[in-house]
Formats: C-alpha cells, structure tokens, sequence
C-alpha cells in the first residue's frame, strides 16, 4: 500500500518534472503581419524587408547571397548529449524571377549552429556551403532546400524539386515540387511561377521522421507529404541551434520572398492567417511596366486633352447654333427654320454664296440638305425683342400667302440679335441689275411691262385681296426679284415693320428708302396703302426711264429728282425723252407714255390724289383708261405748287449735309422723321 502510494507519488512528481522541462523548452513564434520591423531577425547579404513587410532575400543582384535568422537560439534538446526534441514549422514563399522560365537558385529553410553562415556562396550552394565544407560533417547544418536549378554534382535529378538537405547539398531525398490532393492526385507545382505558395517542415522527435509538404496558397496543409525521410538528427542538431531563411542568385535576375512564417519546439507550428499577410507586388513583364509607366501618363493627357477640345468643341457649336425660342413661337413651329440647316445649306454663310447686301440685311444662297431646295435666306440683324411676336406672326401668314408675283416666304429662324428670313431662290436676281449704270444685260419694253404687271398685280394682292391689308413699306426696283420666266416678284414685303412698330408718332422711326418715301410718310411717320403707291410711281419711272429716283453727283454736290426730271419734260411736251434708251425701238409709245403719267400720278404729293393699285392695275391692264392728264392739270387742281413744294422739300432734305454722297439704298430714317 505504501509502495503503491509511492509508486502514484512518483508518477505525480515525474510528470511536474517533466512538465515544467517541456514548458521552459519550449518555443513558438509567429510571422503573420510581415517582417517590418524586423524584430528578431538578423538579415544579411542582400537580405532586407520591403515596406510592407515581405521579407526579400534577394534583390536583383547577380551571384550573392541573402540570409535571415531568428537571433534568439532555440533550444532543440534537454542536454548536449540528447535527444532532438520534434520541432515544427510552415512558411509561405514566392519566386519570381526578370525571366519567366528561368529563375535564381531557389530558398532553403535552415537549422544551423549560428544566425549566420559567413563562408557560404552563392549560386548552386543557395548561400548553404561553399565548395570545401559541402558535405562535410562538422557543418552541422539541417535544410529543405526548394531548388529552381538541376545542378548534375549534386545529382539533381530536375529543376524544380524540394529536397532534404543534411550537411551536403546531396539531398538525403528529393521530389518533384508539387502537392497530394484529398483524392490522392499528384499535382504539379513550379517553384518559379510567381504565385506564393506555402510549405511544412515536421520532425518527430520519437521516429526521426523527417516531412516536407507543399501546397498551393490557400490550400489546407494535404494529408499525404510530399517528401519523408527518418533520419536521427540528434548528431546534426546541437542543444542550441538557430533557424532562419537562406537563398542565392546566380546569373538571372531574381527575387525571392518570404510572406509569412512560423515555427515551434515541441508541437506543431501555429497556423498562419494566410489574409493577414503582406501581398506581393505587382509582377508584371518589365516591358509592359515600362510602357505603362511612360505611356499611361501620356494616353491620360491625350484623353484629357481630347476631352478638353470635345468640350470646347461643343461649347462652341452650341453657341454657333444656339437659336432663341420663345413660348409663343410653339404655334409658328412648322415655319421655324433650324440655324444649323441653315447654317449648312448655306455652306456657313460664306462670301461666295452671298447674294447681295440689301435693306435689311445680307442674302445668302443655299440649298437645303434633304430636299436640295434652292433658297435664299436673308439674315437681318434686330437687337430689339420688341414687336417680335407680331412681325413673326405677320411673317407666318405672309408665308400662307401664295401668289405669282410674290417671293414665296418659307420661314425663319430666329437667333440672338439675329432674324433669319428664308426664301425660294429667285435664278435671275434683283431688278436693278438690269437697270442702272450700263447693265450688262436690259430688258425690252414688253419685259418691262410684264414685270410692272406683276409687281403692281402682286402690290394689289396684298393690299385687297388678302384677307388683311398688308403695307410693303419697301416697294422698289432693287426689291423686285426675277424668277426663271423673268416674271417680276416682289420681295422683303413687310420687313420694314419691324422697324417700324409702335403707333406712338413720337416713337415712329420712318423705315423705307430715299426717293420712294411719300412725303406725308417721312411727316407723319404713318405707312399706308398710299405710301405703297407712292413708291410704286417711283418704281413705274424708274423701270421706264431707267434711272434711280434720286441721283446726287459726287462732284458738284447736285441731287437729281426723277420725278422732277419727267415732270419738266412733260411740261415741255417731250415726256417720251425720259425713257431708257436702251430698252430698244420696239415699244409701244402710247403705253410708255401712260406709264410715265401713271407714274407721276401715282407720285403725287396729296395722298388723296393717287390712284388705288386696283385702279392702277385697271390703267395698267388697259381695262380703264387713265384721265388724260396735262401738267396744267396738276397746277389747275392748284397742287402744283404743292407738289413743287413737296419736291423741293424733300430735294432739301436730300442735299443736307447729313446725306452728302448717299446714292440711294434703304436707311433707318430716324432723322427725316425727327424732323417731321
Ligand atoms: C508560444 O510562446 C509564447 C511565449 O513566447 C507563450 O506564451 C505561448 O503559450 C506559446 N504558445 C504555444 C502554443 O506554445
Ligand atoms: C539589393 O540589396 C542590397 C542590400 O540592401 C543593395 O545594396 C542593392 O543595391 C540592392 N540591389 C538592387 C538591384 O536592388
Ligand atoms: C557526451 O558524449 C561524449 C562522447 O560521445 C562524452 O565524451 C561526454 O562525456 C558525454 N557527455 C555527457 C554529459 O554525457
Ligand atoms: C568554406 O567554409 C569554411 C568554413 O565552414 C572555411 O573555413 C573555408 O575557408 C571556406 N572555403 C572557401 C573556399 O570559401
Ligand atoms: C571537414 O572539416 C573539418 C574542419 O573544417 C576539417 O578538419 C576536415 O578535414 C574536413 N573533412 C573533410 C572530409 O573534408
Ligand atoms: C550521384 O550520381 C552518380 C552517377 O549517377 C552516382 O555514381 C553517385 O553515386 C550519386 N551520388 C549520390 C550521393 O547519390
Ligand atoms: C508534372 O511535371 C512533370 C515533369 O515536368 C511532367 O512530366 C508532368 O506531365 C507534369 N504533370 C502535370 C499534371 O502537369
């Protein structure tokens, strides 16, 4: 019973003895969240720690060597004579190398009996031996070398093996790298394939079982291990011994990491959390690095700066096209012309295509891109929003209008500070061009007559027989456009009032043209139905005589009154001497001669006076026969002195200093009118 007691007693203390010995032999240390700092490590050679912690032991740098070492000595037996304790360790490693499929000389995890081995070289001896002590006994070293190189002296069978390495760099055993999966499958892993993948080093202390196993990152440690070997390493193994990294370069440029580590006496090392490690950078082929490098910046600033210009462009277009809208415009919107249409059909309203500059503003010719519609679109420049509804209004209706001896209005388009009006192109031009100063080209007599016909029957439209008044306002030679019939059709009907709105008299700025502008209209500012009529007698004489209405030569300063001219031929009895002497002999004198009286009777000085355009286009069309006039008749009436009175008026008002070289042309007459 004692002895039993005692027995148990023993026991007891026997396994705190032992206990305690274990517990103060041993050891475990864990690199999960990289080297830096490195604490407990001794590196050497070309060994260093990269910022975020991966442990590089080797740089591109030929033929050296790199070390790392845990500085503390680890305690592999309870005395100098003893046995190895079993000892355990895992790492994850990465090679990667300038050349894909060539590398440095691999990584060899080691237990040697100093943190350093001073006198190891480079290359096939991965910084383990040198020439004279491989092999030899006294080294004392114990490595699982990971080699990327067949060296044929230490019988290496390949290049891409894991061996066992006992004081020799003649593997005690080796094996093609590579891992047993769960179903037992071999499969193949290549040491220099750049991606990080993890090893483990077991030794029983109990069978002198030696094993090596591998396994891709992430993987679970396989069951099966990759090489084994039993092998006593109580005589390679000091009590005292360090353990740690070595690795070598040879000729090709190489780098070889550790990401993580751990390592324990007595137990199996602590796992690593494989997410805490430091990541490996970026391997990509130098090549591409380097075009990356110097063209990513360079594409980028080509991006910007094409975007930039896109920008701009668009900026600018949008401006260059950029139209106004107003709510009321919405009814008009089939009239409504798109500037950029315009802007195109008219090849961006170049000098060559311009028609002419007139009244209002300049024409341009163009052909509109879908229909290939010829047309002529005028810009007139109109800063005032004023009255805008009612001209694009009276615009829109005049464009309903359809009648021979008007220029068919198709729309507009409205733009800042801009009215753009577009018209069907008329092939012969303006009148006038066939009139004054030697034109290259004159009409006869009965061209003539036909365009008077249809100027005065398309003037009579517009007065009676649409179902509004409409006042021209501009009516002259210069505004009467020739189709391809030579048909004359009035043109640029009711622009004036845009100009001309407000009925306030003391607002009213008389719009119109010198010479065609009864003189009630520049006192009263007011255009009416004989208004028109008074321009269209100046129109009649100039067509007959052509001659401009009002001449003024440049050097003497004297203004010419057409009318004034016919009216003392008249009286003189040769009013036939007024007509153009280039419309040929072949006319109708009787005819001339109406139309020249017609022409003065129309330009009379009382409105009242003038005849109605349905009464003038009776004379016209011979249906009625015009009074048989005399100049006394103009003086019995007693309104000689008044018409007299009216021209010398108006022929001052043209001499003043203020018009001195004007020839004729449309002008915004706010001066006449302030002096009505
Ligand atoms: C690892 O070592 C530390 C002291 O460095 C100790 O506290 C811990 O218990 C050890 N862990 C194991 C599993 O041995
Ligand atoms: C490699 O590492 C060593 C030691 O840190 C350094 O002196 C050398 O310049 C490095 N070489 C390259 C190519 O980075
Ligand atoms: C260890 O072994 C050596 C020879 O093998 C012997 O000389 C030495 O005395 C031994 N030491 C102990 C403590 O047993
Ligand atoms: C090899 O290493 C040993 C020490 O282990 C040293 O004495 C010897 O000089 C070295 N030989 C060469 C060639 O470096
Ligand atoms: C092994 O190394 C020791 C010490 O460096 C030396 O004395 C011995 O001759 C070497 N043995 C062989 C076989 O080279
Ligand atoms: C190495 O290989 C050679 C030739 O195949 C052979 O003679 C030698 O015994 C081998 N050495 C070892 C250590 O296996
Ligand atoms: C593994 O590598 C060996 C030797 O390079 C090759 O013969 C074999 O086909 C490879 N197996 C696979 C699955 O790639």
């Amino acid at each position: 019973m004692f002895l039993k007691l005692f027995t148990v007693f023993f026991f007891f203390f026997n396994l705190l003895f032992q206990s305690q010995e274990t517990t103060s032999q041993s050891t475990n240390f864990t690199y999960n969240d990289g080297f830096n700092p490195p604490t407990d490590l001794s590196l050497q050679g070309i060994t260093t720690v990269t910022p975020n912690g991966l442990l590089k032991l080797t740089n591109y740098t030929v033929q050296k060597t790199g070390h790392a070492f845990y500085t503390k000595p680890i305690r592999f037996k309870d005395s100098p004579n003893g046995t190895v304790y079993s000892f355990s360790t895992t790492f994850v490693f990465a090679i990667h190398s300038q050349i894909p499929i060539l590398s440095g000389h691999g990584i060899a995890f080691v237990v040697a009996p100093n943190p350093s081995l001073p006198y190891a070289t480079a290359s096939q001896y991965i910084g383990l031996f040198n020439i004279t002590n491989n092999g030899n006994d006294t080294n004392q070293v114990f490595a699982v070398e990971l080699d990327t190189i067949r060296s044929t002296e230490f019988n290496d069978t390949d290049d891409n093996h894991v061996g066992i390495d006992i004081n020799s760099l003649k593997s005690e055993r080796t094996s093609l790298a590579g891992w047993w999966d769960e179903k037992g499958q071999f499969k193949n892993l290549t040491l220099i394939s750049r991606k990080p993948m993890q090893v483990w080093v077991d030794y029983d202390g109990r069978t002198h079982k030696i094993d090596v196993t591998m396994a891709p990152f992430n993987e679970d440690k396989p069951r099966r291990p990759l090489v084994s070997v039993v092998r006593d390493l109580s005589s390679v193994i000091r009590q005292d011994m360090f353990v740690g990294f070595s690795s070598a370069t040879g000729s090709v440029l190489s780098e070889h990491f550790i990401l993580g580590w751990s390592f324990r006496v007595n137990g199996e090392a602590p796992p690593l959390a494989l997410s805490r490690l430091p990541k490996l950078p970026r391997f990509e082929p130098k090549r591409i690095s380097d075009f990356f490098k110097i063209g990513m910046p360079l594409i980028s600033l080509f991006l910007i700066f094409c975007f930039i210009f896109l920008i701009c462009f668009l900026v600018r277009r949008r401006r260059k096209f950029a139209e106004e809208m107003d709510e009321w415009e919405k009814e008009f919107g089939k009239n409504r012309f798109r500037f950029k249409d315009l802007y195109y059909a008219t090849k961006g309203f170049k000098e060559k295509d311009l028609l002419g500059t007139g009244g209002f503003g300049s024409v341009y010719k163009g052909v509109m891109p879908g229909t290939k519609l010829e047309i002529a679109v005028k810009r007139v420049s109109h800063e005032s929003r004023q009255g805008m509804k009612e001209f694009v209004a009276e615009i829109v209706s005049i464009g309903r209008m359809s009648h021979r001896n008007l220029v068919p209005l198709l729309g507009y388009c409205r733009r800042r500070g801009e009215l753009l009006l577009v018209y069907d192109f008329m092939p012969n031009g303006s009148l006038d061009k066939y009139l004054y100063n030697t034109p290259e080209v004159t009409l006869n007599w009965k061209q003539r007559i036909k365009v008077i016909l249809g100027v005065a029957s398309g003037l009579f439209y517009l007065h009676e027989e649409w179902e509004q008044v409409v006042i021209h306002r501009d009516v002259k030679a210069s505004n009467v456009l020739l189709d391809g019939e030579l048909n004359g059709r009035l043109g640029d009907f009711g622009l004036a009032r845009l100009y001309d709105h407000g009925s306030d008299p003391q607002t009213t700025h008389v719009v119109g043209t010198l010479g065609y502008l009864a003189p009630e209209h520049t006192r009263t500012g007011r255009a009416t139905t004989a208004t028109d009529v008074f321009a269209f007698g100046a129109f009649l004489l100039e067509v007959t005589c052509g001659r401009r209405p009002i001449e003024i030569k440049h050097e003497t300063d004297e203004t010419f009154l057409l009318v004034e001219w016919v009216f003392a031929l008249w009286n003189k009895g040769n009013i036939l001497d007024a007509k153009d002497p280039n419309m040929g002999y072949e006319c109708d004198e009787k005819e001339v001669e109406m139309v020249l009286k017609l022409g003065l009777l129309c330009s009379h000085p009382d409105p009242r006076a003038r005849p109605s355009m349905r009464q003038v286009l009776q004379y016209l069309r011979g249906d009625a026969k015009l009074p048989d006039l005399s100049p006394s008749d103009f003086s019995g009436s007693g309104m000689i002195l008044g018409l007299q009175d009216g021209f010398s008026e108006l022929g001052m008002s043209y001499s003043s200093s203020v018009f001195k070289g004007f020839t004729g042309g449309s002008i915004a007459d706010s001066l006449l009118s302030g002096g009505r």
